[in-house]
């Protein structure tokens, strides 16, 4: 039996993109996994049924990640369902980009509100309730490195998710509770891809000396690797998975 079975996995923005793929790998990998999404129900339902239909548990939950309402709604129904939350991902994240100066605060608000709340308000909770021996894996991204122009607010938002997820493997102490992050770097999802030419998307692709994009199975063996037994002596750090771009 796997070492994961009876574990519960709640990964955030899980409808599409890297999220999708974390929940899909985590469910082969034996965990009971728990699908969140803002507004795509209809994708969030068609992986729960792919998950269950080769024997995995799953359950769909829709909560605006910065909304600490329906956040909490969000773990009351998970812990209804399966008892307890073994595992938090925390990869709902929207990226907004545009020169400092030309930045409104609308554009600014809303990636601090999902990125940086999002992230304090999944992480409020799961420090309560998580249960013991559990794993928590943010989502950072490898521009916190790089530092990119045209980046500065969501790079900011994610240097304050390291920053907050360091601090709080430290405030676990005494539950054998790790939390880290993942750093990726450009990954072919509609975050990345959206809006840039082929040739802009070809040049990042070959920043990196494996010369391709990652890809959301790429990141999703991150974390599983994180969230599974090989993973239990990482705690506090910054996981970059980039292909070697920085
Ligand atoms: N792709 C990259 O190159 C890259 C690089 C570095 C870091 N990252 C990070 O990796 C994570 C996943 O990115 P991705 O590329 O997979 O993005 P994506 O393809 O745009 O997917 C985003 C996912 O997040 C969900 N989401 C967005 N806002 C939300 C909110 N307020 N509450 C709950 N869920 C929300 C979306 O749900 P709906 O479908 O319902 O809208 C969707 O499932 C993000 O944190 C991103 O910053 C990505």
């Amino acid at each position: 039996m796997s070492a994961n079975q009876n574990k519960v996995a709640l990964v955030t923005g899980a409808s599409r993109g890297i999220g999708a793929s974390i929940a899909e790998r985590l469910a082969k990998d034996g965990f009971t996994v728990v699908i969140n999404y803002a507004g795509n129900a209809a994708l969030a339902e068609e992986l729960a049924q792919k998950i269950e239909k080769v024997g995995g548990k799953a359950l769909t939950a829709q909560a605006d990640v910065a909304d600490a309402e329906a956040v909490r709604r969000m773990f009351d129904a998970a812990e209804a369902a399966f008892g307890g939350v073994d595992v938090l991902v925390n990869n709902a994240g929207i990226m907004l980009l545009s020169r400092l100066a030309d930045v409104d605060d609308a554009t600014f608000d809303r990636q601090i509100n999902v990125n940086l709340k999002g992230t304090f308000n999944t992480l409020r909770e799961a420090a309560k309730r998580l249960r013991d021996g559990g794993r928590v894996i943010n989502f950072s991204s490898s521009v916190v490195g790089l530092k990119p122009e045209t980046y500065s607010v969501y790079a900011a938002t994610k240097a304050a998710v390291e920053t907050m997820s360091a601090i709080m493997s430290k405030e676990m102490r005494g539950r054998q509770i790790t939390v880290n992050s993942i750093a990726p770097g450009p990954t072919g999802t509609d975050l990345f891809l959206n809006g840039k030419s082929d040739e802009l998307i070809d040049r990042l692709a070959k920043a990196n000396p494996l010369e391709r994009l990652g890809t959301p199975e790429d990141i999703a063996g991150v974390v599983a690797f994180l969230a599974g037994p090989d993973g239990a002596w990482v705690n506090g750090q910054v996981l970059r998975a980039n292909g070697g771009m920085v």
